[in-house]
């Protein structure tokens, strides 16, 4: 590396990392948590990769202490965390938890006082099960009650921090929670996705104003905005694909976010798959509430081909059979099997800046699963883990981070999904995302290569 940064970040660049609750917290049953759609589908026979559950995961609910100190030597200006709805209130209404509470509040402080920026995900997808039990994300009174979660959660952290988000990637919760049942609840029904799209974005709009209300200042939601392209941009068939897919994926979520209600082409296609009779006038009025920041999570492009054959994408984006092929990744591949291209993110950036003006973005999470192993020369013989793949990955799409700043859009900054190896969903433990190692039999952190690479990152502020 030379001894002068190549690339600069604009001064006040945010450098941090980013979790979620389930994922690395563990605890389940510490201090009056209640059960989440995630505790159920994970002991789900089948479900979740060889039965792998959160009740342990990372232990960060006993060891926050450490994994901060951890962030502060890393020189990580932010870190976004999730809080778990079922901590706070255990049965998803009614009563607030305040052991629940207390473990954030103890988070906040010791993020503070290591000078690291707290910046809190209200959803990342631990639904209440007792909400579930009535209907979940299908049922509209969820929204509501998603505001008074983030109401309670705001009058106790509301004092020291300063960003707040309140859904992680709907899509994720919506079509693979309801449509394709690859996440919890498992379900799968065209007509159950669309009303969780629709039920998602209205909590969301009523948390944003009863945030706004409470005097939050920096209010946002994080999505995972696909970028979508035609196999073949000459072909119209392949065009018409991708704008299908994108409509599903992005503009269904971005247009209402940004007040221009549902798009007529998505709305025509719903139309001929479900009776939309959860959409109530004054609805996209209430998803509308102004935010401040878009958090954007990205980490692969999506290539497609319009062919009257196609498979379609399944519940994941439900009536594109016979009309979009999903083309298979190709070149090298993460451990997701994800295609690695960093230009995806500086077209995703800049279309998302050219159409819809004004909204500055924050790359919420970006990231690569390799399959890292320790070497054997460290303590209990987990040793250095040399992740050259991870560092090419991080370097690549922070290239097109800059590369998209330079042409005029407003990025704020980047978090690293993730800080720690934690539990990869349906994936289990067996894909690993950190920048530090975690080796789950001892709950030992080491830092990997690539977090000793984003630390001279971070402190030149550029590459
Ligand atoms: C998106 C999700 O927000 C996060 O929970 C997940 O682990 C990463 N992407 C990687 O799949």
């Amino acid at each position: 590396m030379s001894a002068t940064s190549e690339l600069r970040f604009p001064e006040g660049f945010v450098w941090g990392a980013a979790t979620a609750a389930y994922q690395i917290e563990g605890a389940v049953h510490d201090d009056g948590r209640g059960p989440s759609i995630w505790d159920t589908f994970s002991r789900t026979p089948g479900k979740v990769f060889q039965g792998h559950t959160g009740d342990v995961a990372c232990d960060h609910y006993h060891r926050y202490a450490d994994d901060v100190a951890l962030m502060a030597e890393l020189g990580l200006g932010a870190y976004r965390f999730s809080v778990a709805w079922p901590r706070i209130q255990p049965d998803g209404t009614g009563p607030i938890n305040p052991r629940g509470l207390d473990f954030y509040d103890r988070l906040t402080d010791a993020l503070l006082d290591q000078g690291v920026d707290p910046i809190v995900t209200l959803y990342h997808w631990d639904l209440p099960q007792a909400l579930q039990d009535r209907g979940g994300w299908t049922n509209r009174d969820t929204a509501e009650h998603l505001a008074d979660y983030a109401v309670a959660v705001h009058r106790r952290l509301g004092d020291r921090v300063r960003t707040w988000t309140t859904l992680n990637e709907p899509w994720c919760s919506a079509y693979l929670g309801y449509g394709n049942g690859v996440h919890a609840p498992g379900e799968r029904e065209a007509g159950a996705a669309f009303a969780a799209v629709h039920h998602l974005l209205l909590g969301h709009g009523l948390a944003a104003r009863a945030l706004r209300a409470a005097g939050a200042p920096t209010l946002g939601i994080t999505l995972n905005p696909a970028d979508v392209q035609p196999a073949d941009p000459a072909s119209a068939a392949d065009v018409a694909a991708a704008r299908l897919v994108d409509g599903l994926h992005n503009r269904i979520f971005l247009d209402p976010l940004t007040g221009a209600g549902y798009p007529d082409d998505v709305l025509a296609h719903l139309g001929r798959l479900v009776e939309p009779t959860f959409i109530r006038d004054g609805d996209e009025k209430l998803i509308a509430a102004p935010i401040d920041l878009l958090g954007v999570n990205y980490y692969a492009p999506t290539y497609v081909a319009g062919r009257p054959d196609a498979a379609g994408g399944g519940g994941a984006y439900p009536g594109t059979e016979g009309v979009v092929e999903f083309l298979p990744p190709t070149g090298p591949l993460t451990d997701m099997g994800w295609m690695i291209e960093a230009t995806g993110l500086t077209r995703l950036l800049e279309r998302i800046a050219r159409d819809y003006p004004g909204l500055p973005m924050l790359i919420t999470e970006n990231g690569g699963a390799f399959p890292d192993k320790p070497g054997a020369d460290g303590p209990d013989g987990l040793g250095q883990v040399m992740d050259t793949d991870r560092i090419a990955y991080l370097d690549g799409h922070l290239r097109a981070a800059h590369q998209a700043i330079a042409r005029g859009v407003d990025l704020r900054g980047y978090l690293v999904w993730s800080l720690l190896d934690n539990f990869e969903w349906a994936e289990g433990y067996r894909k690993r995302f950190g920048i530090v190692h975690v080796d789950y039999l001892t709950q030992r952190r080491t830092p990997k290569s690539s977090a000793r690479w984003y630390q001279e990152v971070i402190s030149r502020n550029g590459l």
